[in-house]
């Protein structure tokens, strides 16, 4: 028997307006649309399958506020008190939104998926209010510090207004990736129901999972002889986790690790909010709308990290203490664990209020981790299983297999291309990995003698974001990327780095301008000097010389075989090569 549903009835909307889906997808024609944030997807998905029981829309100012100061909905029928509800589902807009949709008490727009347009449900507004992010802040993070994911989030992305009201759905938003590991409320408890599962302890997680996270959710297992169901984060996470491909990946390769027939994996389309105690109250709640009786919560549960001040927001534990506070009216029993740690006297995990004093423990970090898959050092069999590790080995290549990129800057003329065409012919020798080069005046056309259009320097800034956006893409494919435009802004080479994100060296050949213009047999110097041409870099627009140039160069007093060897050096000292 799975548990009953949070507020007594599962809110599966698809479900309930089932019989009217062709009705409302016909009048969600003619409404005005809201195509949904990221976010907001995710919440409106949970919405309209049952997860955030007892929601039925989003959340009017009232609740919102009662949420926000009390973790409780509004009282309804004669409750002495309102259902818990820890977190604000709320559904932003700007003012131009209200103004275009003419949003207002009563009005209804079509709420959109953006992938594909589809509508998704009909919002029916109840009220549109203001509100006040510090306070939301404050009051459910704990802090309104930007350090906080979410605060960030609230401050930088959430439009000023919020509109509240009940939902009809027309149709869940549709996925394409790991389908059949998608389960809503109702699934999953027809599921539990299959199979007989009486109890079962849920695991939330939006990390890897190693032995340790094995051994815990066995052995909450083994105590409450329940179930294991593996209920893992595939919305949006903190940032900067593992991609959600990557990680499922990891649990698939996991789960044969499990006694046969005791754990279950399922994927949960949560916008996490990283709201640490608060977020665990929240969960608890998802959970037992999934039918889950029971739910683990560990050490530094959905913590966000440290604050601006270098500190926790949130105390290890905090989680387990506020879940223990509304213990009685959640009905999902909380599993607590303390940090679970490696005895390899005994090559066995235990929580560390278990582990006698004096004995010898071990752990891998994270930052360890990230560290040992980088540089390609051994992972050991006590902290994970070989599937787990070759998922993340496969996703997280050491830096010999890693792409990069490398933008190599200067005056037309000034060697760059030849530099560059040396460079991709060196490393093409070598193998390894694929060789991309990027010459500016190539992917443009523009400079072609025959042509005499003038680039302006906005255009020339354009051009570079082109280059880089290909260059990104490129590099994240693990290629090694040669770009050699002439790239004569600050702005336009910090773009680059900034969107390349990691392995990027700038070189600045620096060979001076009468050089560059001496050896001119294009003549586009002399089209410049005459006015034919305008906008050439060096005459009549500017050229701002890099100050951050992992590599300077001059063809006056370097060869093009020692520039190319001085980059081969430079690759090699990163690793790279
Ligand atoms: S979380 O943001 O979803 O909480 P994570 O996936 O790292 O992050 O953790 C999932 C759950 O496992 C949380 O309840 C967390 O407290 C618990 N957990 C993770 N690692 C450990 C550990 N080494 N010891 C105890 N609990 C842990």
């Amino acid at each position: 028997m799975a548990n009953s549903p949070h507020g007594g009835i599962l809110k599966d909307l698809v479900a309930r307006d089932a019989p009217r889906h062709s009705e409302l997808q016909e009048e969600a024609r003619n409404l005005g649309d809201i195509f949904l944030t990221e976010r907001q997807l995710c919440d409106l998905e949970l919405i309209l399958n049952g997860g955030f029981s007892p929601l039925e829309g989003f959340m009017t100012e009232k609740d919102y506020i009662s949420v926000r100061d009390t973790l409780r909905l509004e009282p309804v029928h004669g409750q002495r008190q309102g259902t818990l509800f820890p977190m604000p589902i709320t559904l932003d807009v700007s003012k131009e939104d209200i103004a275009k949709l003419g949003l207002k008490e009563g009005a209804r727009v079509a709420l959109r998926d953006p992938r594909d347009d589809a509508a998704l449900a009909i919002l029916t507004v109840s009220d549109i209010y203001t509100p006040d992010k510090h306070l939301e802040a404050e009051n459910v993070m704990g802090a309104d510090d930007l350090a906080h994911p979410a605060v960030a989030y609230l401050h930088n992305s959430v439009k000023e207004f919020y509109v509240g009201g009940r939902v009809e759905a027309i149709a869940a938003p549709t996925h394409y990736d790991y389908v059949p590991l998608r389960f809503t409320p109702s699934e999953l408890r027809a599921h539990f129901h299959k199979l007989a599962w009486r109890k079962v302890v849920a695991f939330q997680t939006r990390n890897p999972m190693h032995r340790a996270h094995r051994e815990l959710t066995v052995r909450a297992a083994r105590q409450r002889r329940a179930n294991v169901l593996i209920h893992p984060v595939v919305g949006l996470t903190k940032p900067g986790d593992v991609d959600h491909y990557t990680r499922v990946r990891a649990y698939q390769a996991l789960m044969p690790s499990y006694p046969e027939g005791m754990a279950h994996l399922a994927l949960l389309p949560l916008a996490m909010r990283m709201a640490g105690p608060r977020e665990a109250v929240w969960h608890a709640i998802i959970r037992k709308n999934f039918g889950a009786t029971h739910f683990i919560v560990g050490r530094d549960h959905a913590g966000p990290g440290k604050n601006s001040q270098g500190k926790d927001f949130y105390g290890p534990y905090d989680a387990q203490e506020l879940v223990t506070q509304f213990k009685d009216e959640l009905s999902i029993e909380m599993v607590p664990f303390q940090a679970m740690t490696y005895l390899p006297g005994t090559d066995e995990y235990q929580p560390v209020d278990e582990v006698p004093k004096g004995t010898v423990t071990a752990d891998i970090s994270g930052t360890e981790l990230r560290k040992r898959l980088r540089t390609g050092a051994s992972i050991p069999d006590w902290f994970s299983y070989t599937g787990v590790v070759k998922v993340l080995r496969d996703s997280y290549p050491p830096r010999p297999k890693q792409g990069f990129t490398i933008l190599i800057s200067g005056l037309h003329n000034s060697g760059k291309d030849t530099i560059a065409r040396a460079l991709q012919v060196t490393l093409q020798q070598q193998g390894s990995r694929s060789v991309s080069l990027l010459l500016g005046e190539e992917l443009r056309g523009d400079l072609d003698p025959k042509i005499n259009r003038a680039i302006t320097p906005e255009q020339k800034h354009i051009n570079l974001q082109r280059i880089a956006f290909v260059a990104s893409e490129l590099t994240k494919a693990g290629a090694a990327v040669i770009a050699a435009p002439v790239a004569p802004y600050e702005k336009s080479r910090q773009a680059i780095r900034k969107i390349v994100n990691g392995n990027f060296f700038l070189v600045h050949v620096a060979t001076p301008l009468e050089w560059c213009e001496k050896v001119d047999r294009r003549g586009l110097y002399k089209r410049a000097r005459s006015g034919e041409l305008k906008n050439l870099t060096g005459v009549d627009d500017v050229y701002e010389a890099p100050t951050d140039a992992d590599l300077v160069c001059d063809l006056r007093n370097d060869t093009v075989p020692e520039i190319v060897h001085s980059i081969i050096m430079l690759l090699e000292g990163e690793n790279l090569i």
